[in-house]
């Protein structure tokens, strides 16, 4: 199964998209979650407004579906900007983001998602953007080729990315601010999962919102995906109103477990289980095992279960731990 067919993948999917963005917060009051980050935020971004400059440039990591996007849009609305938006792979070619860079407005916030993935010549264009918000333009072929520079308006630039270590460390020196974005607590769900059926207009008792939060896997855009569904369920199932058994019934016809894992998890896990006694094993095994890309396993699949302590990363590969083997019910093998 592709990983953008599940239920709850963290990827952003056609549906999502549209009705996501009349979902998301527009202020940090709104915000839920992500008290570090934050908070920090609230205070460079007041800094910046009192100085009348840009926001310094601000790196948002941290895996799919915990809100960098939405932070961003944030950012752009506190300061009071234009925000500019694109990702690493659409652009391709440096004049490409030179054409970006001079139609910027003074203090505008430049959105680059996936920055991980720009072209490398690309990259060295923004080094002197970031930097002295200037751009470098080469004119002329062979030994009278001269440089020219080219004054850019003063701008912030937020990059967001999934994989921080590919990100080359001269561009990851060049952002003042680096935030971390963290898997979301069950209360901070429940109470998202509140707010969103409150838009939707659906009523929802606070133990199915609880319900629904516990299974998101930390992910407001999963929580947000799960609460749809099963508003489905309860406009045809039941009268409209989401309570505890048919919010259980739902997900549990959704294949999603009590911790948010499905039929991919629970794959995972008793691969490495079954075929390899709970590891470790490489990475590149148990996506060959499984059917999976290694870079999904490790973006998607893995952070989550990580978090919740059934998986860890040895030197030697990925080993499962005593708790999953109790949550599939499967026995703990004999010691060696
Ligand atoms: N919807 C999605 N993410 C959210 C968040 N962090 N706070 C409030 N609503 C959200």
């Amino acid at each position: 199964m592709m990983d953008n067919d599940r239920i709850i993948s963290a990827n952003l999917m056609m549906e999502d998209s549209a009705v996501e963005y009349s979902l998301r917060p527009r202020y940090l009051a709104e915000y839920i979650g992500q008290k570090q980050a934050k908070e920090n935020l609230k205070i460079y971004i007041e800094a910046a407004k009192q100085r009348k400059e840009a926001l310094d440039h601000v790196l948002l990591y941290g895996p799919p579906g915990l809100g960098k996007t939405t932070l961003s849009n944030i950012i752009a609305n506190e300061l009071g900007v234009n925000i500019r938006t694109t990702s690493g792979p659409a652009i391709e070619r440096p004049g490409d983001l030179a054409a970006i860079l001079t139609n910027l407005q003074e203090g505008d916030v430049l959105f680059i998602d996936e920055i991980h993935r720009l072209h490398r010549t690309v990259e060295e264009v923004l080094y002197p953007a970031m930097e002295d918000y200037a751009l470098d333009i080469i004119i002329g072929k062979g030994p009278s080729a001269r440089s020219v520079r080219l004054d850019l308006p003063a701008f912030t630039l937020i990059g967001a990315t999934t994989r921080v270590g590919l990100l080359s460390a001269p561009l990851r020196d060049r952002f003042g601010v680096v935030s971390r974005l963290e898997f979301y607590t069950v209360d901070e769900l429940s109470y998202i999962v509140s707010r969103t059926a409150d838009i939707l207009q659906v009523g929802i008792v606070g133990e199915a919102a609880r319900e629904i939060g516990m299974r998101s896997r930390g992910t407001p855009r999963i929580a947000n995906r799960l609460l749809k569904r099963v508003r489905d369920f309860a406009q045809v199932k039941g009268d409209g109103i989401i309570t505890m058994e048919l919010a259980r019934e739902s997900l549990r016809l959704l294949q999603v477990d009590d911790l948010g894992l499905d039929e991919i998890d629970h794959k995972m896990l008793r691969a490495i289980i079954l075929s390899f006694q709970g590891g470790p094993v490489g990475l590149e095994t148990i996506a060959a095992t499984i059917g999976e890309e290694s870079q999904t396993i490790e973006d998607v699949y893995e952070p989550y279960l990580l978090q919740i302590g059934f998986m860890q990363r040895t030197p030697r590969g990925r080993m499962v731990t005593p708790q999953a083997y109790h949550h599939l019910g499967l026995p703990l093998p004999e010691p060696k």
